[in-house]
């Protein structure tokens, strides 16, 4: 796993470019299996979770090729209906392959995705929500099989009793075969729910509703082609945002959507930063010193992203004050808070609830990355630390981030990526 070495004390400034949003490429990938036909994806990330995904699709038979920031999926030759264990260690949110090979074949025998740092992990909603549409599962263990009686799903109402934003993911592309309309209700609403509906409207859904609570999938006639788009990664402008907090300056992002981080923008603007929001464009300015603003509760979207919460703790850690962080979405998502102490921060976790009051100096010292958002996180706080901080394991950090380090090395930033 790769180390990166950040020396603290620079300012950054400039501008960037925001990435393709991991969390929309990995469920149009899927998608791409439904109709048979030839997906054609622009603004795609160079991640390791895309390159899992291709992996995955290749070895399901689909033609994939990769250029630049296109991805061409031709899911024609697909003979395969199950992931094995050694592609599904490789990114467990492969778990959304379900729906659309369901849909696709009439059966899916998949391992068991893993828990992670974030905690168990488990499938449950998207299992009742399947067998709501008529799925038989078979959860052994280790390796759950679905199977459509006759070879099809029956559309149905289904409820889900959490927004999970996968099970609502894999729902919309098991519905796109099944017989009748599917009525989806308390559905996730994030952005990338949205940015799949729009794929699968181009590839011949008739499917409304995704932004809001309720979702309504009727007949499915695929189209040969499909050119898609991925909506720009919110997390990615959240982190940038966060980490030039934390390391102090001015900086511009662009080619983003400012309403998909409305939150993001006003804990920081709380916390003194000055934000200017243009049509794709936002640009920040840090005060002398950032203050602690108002608590950080982790809600689905709308509300504030659990993704950016180890983002805008990094920020706090030598802002004046005590911020106060309620993660509501994951069952175990502050082990940077162990990472962060070592550099001198003081932040007390109790439960689901995190303290973080500001200290005068950070000191560099060498952390390990937990998971994907924490591993940048200690990237951010390192922006701000005294000296070397060296981030072992970062391997989780490019799952997730398309050079993230070159990209604040743009703005200024000292990183060095080294294997
Ligand atoms: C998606 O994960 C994202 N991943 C996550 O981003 C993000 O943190 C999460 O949504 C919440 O916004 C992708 O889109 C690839 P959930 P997902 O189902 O779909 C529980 C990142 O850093 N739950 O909304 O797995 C679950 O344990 C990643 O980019 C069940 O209990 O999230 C969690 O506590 C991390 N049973 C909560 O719901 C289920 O069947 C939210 O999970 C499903 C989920």
């Amino acid at each position: 796993m790769p180390v990166w070495k950040v020396r603290g004390g620079n300012e950054l400034s400039g501008s960037a470019r925001v990435q393709g949003a991991k969390n929309a490429v990995l469920p149009i990938l899927a998608a791409s299996l439904v109709g048979g036909g030839v997906f054609r994806l622009r603004n795609c990330p160079r991640l390791k979770d895309v390159d899992a995904s291709i992996e995955i699709l290749r070895h399901l038979g689909c033609a994939v090729e990769r250029e630049e920031d296109a991805i061409t999926v031709n899911s024609a030759g697909m003979r395969d209906n199950h992931i094995p264990h050694a592609l599904m260690l490789k990114m467990r949110s492969s778990v959304m392959y379900m729906g659309a090979i369901l849909a696709r074949t009439g059966e899916v025998r998949l391992s068991t995705p893993g828990g992670c740092e974030l905690g168990s992990r488990p499938i449950d909603l998207h299992l009742k929500a399947l067998e709501t549409m008529g799925a038989e599962v078979r959860d052994a263990g280790a390796e759950v099989v679905c199977r459509a009686p006759g070879g099809r799903l029956r559309g149905a109402h289904v409820n889900l009793d959490f927004p999970s934003v996968g099970a609502t993911e894999n729902v919309m592309l098991a519905a796109c075969a099944a017989e009748g309309e599917t009525v989806l209700t308390n559905a996730a609403r994030e952005p990338e729910i949205v940015d799949l509906q729009r794929c699968l409207i181009s590839a011949g859904a008739e499917i409304s509703g995704a932004g809001t609570p309720e979702i309504h999938i009727g007949a499915f006639r695929p189209r040969p082609e499909t050119e898609h788009r991925i909506v720009p990664d919110r997390i990615e402008a959240a982190t940038l945002l966060c980490a030039a907090a934390s390391a102090g300056g001015d900086i511009e992002l662009r080619d983003l959507a400012p309403a998909h981080i409305d939150t993001v923008c006003a804990c920081l603007r709380d916390m003194g930063c000055r934000i200017v929001c243009g049509a794709d464009t936002v640009r920040l300015r840090t005060p002398k010193r950032l203050r602690a603003g108002r608590p950080v509760i982790t809600k689905p979207y709308p509300g504030f992203p659990t993704d950016a919460q180890a983002l805008l703790m990094a920020a706090c850690l030598r802002a004046e004050g005590t911020a106060v962080f309620v993660e509501n979405i994951f069952e175990s998502r502050y082990r940077h808070a162990d990472e962060l102490r070592r550099l001198g921060a003081d932040i007390r976790v109790e439960g689901r609830v995190a303290m973080v009051t500001g200290v005068h100096r950070l000191t560099g010292a060498p952390l390990t990355a937990w998971d994907l958002r924490g591993g940048a996180a200690l990237v951010a706080a390192g922006l701000a630390a005294e000296g070397e901080t060296q981030v072992f394991d970062a391997g989780h950090i490019e799952r997730g981030y398309d050079d993230l380090a070159g990209k604040l090395r743009s703005l200024g930033a000292d990183v060095v990526r080294e294997e």
